[in-house]
């Protein structure tokens, strides 16, 4: 399929999704949420053709977030129309929050607002030395409320007590103390850094990659150990009764790669 602001590119098993309104550092608007949605639902449905995914940004910025001409003009909408739009910004977040598949996000220049909120959705972020970060929105006069949960679920609810208050933008070695982002590498080497994640990827089934990403959303938001038991003991249960479980138990034993890493 073919986007008016998305490119992307499939190396292999990789998925390579680059946001495209460079003019605009990325903002996002309707047509853009509505095309990450219908991408997220493709790769979704990819199956174990997309191993990975790797979002970036075109031009200087990863994604200055919403685009703030798109916020003004929705706000003379209807109320029926804002909340529409605003529950169809919610779910391209969680579609990308929610796919089966490891998301890197490869982040240079800014990632602000909407942008931060991209970074928090991805399972594990590098980030260029010099890039910056912010949730500016009480600064426009607004709250990144729906990129809110998954930020919470990153930085946890003290960082973003202070940082959504003062909407101030803070740097790259500021969100990897957060755990917003996973490594800080000098810009030219944020490929190279990405693509050791990628092997690392490849080497591990796919599903049970699946498997441990929504091991983690539902652990994260239940609040006791035995709350979680019969969640986790399934999971145990059900990943090592599963024909992956049983071809990477083996290919150990018999000192072999596994299917999916050949
Ligand atoms: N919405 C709409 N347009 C935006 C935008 C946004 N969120 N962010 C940047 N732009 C536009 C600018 O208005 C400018 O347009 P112009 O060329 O017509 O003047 C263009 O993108 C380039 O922006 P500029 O600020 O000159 O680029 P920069 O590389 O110096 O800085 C940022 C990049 C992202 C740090 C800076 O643009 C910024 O802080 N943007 C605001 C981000 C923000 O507050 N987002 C929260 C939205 S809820």
């Amino acid at each position: 399929m073919t986007y008016r602001f998305l490119l992307t590119r499939r190396d292999g098993p990789v998925e390579h999704l680059t946001l495209n309104r460079p003019d605009v550092r990325n903002a996002f608007n309707a047509e853009v949420i509505a095309e990450l949605a219908s991408w997220a639902a493709d790769v979704a449905r990819a199956g174990n053709d997309v191993r990975a995914v790797v979002l970036s940004g075109a031009g200087k910025s990863f994604c200055a977030g919403a685009d703030a001409a798109w916020l003004a003009k929705i706000a003379r909408h209807s109320e029926d129309e804002n909340i529409r739009d605003a529950t169809a910004t919610s779910a391209m977040f969680r579609a990308l929050d929610e796919l089966p598949v490891p998301v890197i996000g490869r982040v240079q220049g800014a990632a602000i607002g909407g942008g931060a909120g991209l970074a928090a959705i991805c399972d594990i972020v590098v980030a260029a030395d010099d890039a910056v970060f912010g949730f500016t929105e009480v600064k426009l006069g607004i709250v990144p409320a729906v990129i809110s949960p998954f930020v919470i679920a990153k930085i946890g609810p003290s960082a973003a007590r202070e940082l959504f208050v003062t909407g101030a933008r803070f740097p790259a070695a500021r969100a990897y103390k957060l755990d917003l982002v996973h490594a800080v590498v000098p810009e030219a080497e944020l490929d190279d850094t990405i693509g050791r994640y990628v092997a690392e990827i490849i080497a591990a089934a796919p599903g049970a990659i699946a498997a441990a990403k929504t091991l983690i959303r539902n652990v994260a938001n239940v609040r006791t150990t035995a709350e979680a038991a019969s969640m986790t003991a399934q999971a145990l249960a059900s990943r090592r009764a599963s024909a992956e479980g049983q071809e990477g138990l083996r290919a150990f034993l018999e000192k072999r790669k596994p299917d999916w890493a050949k």
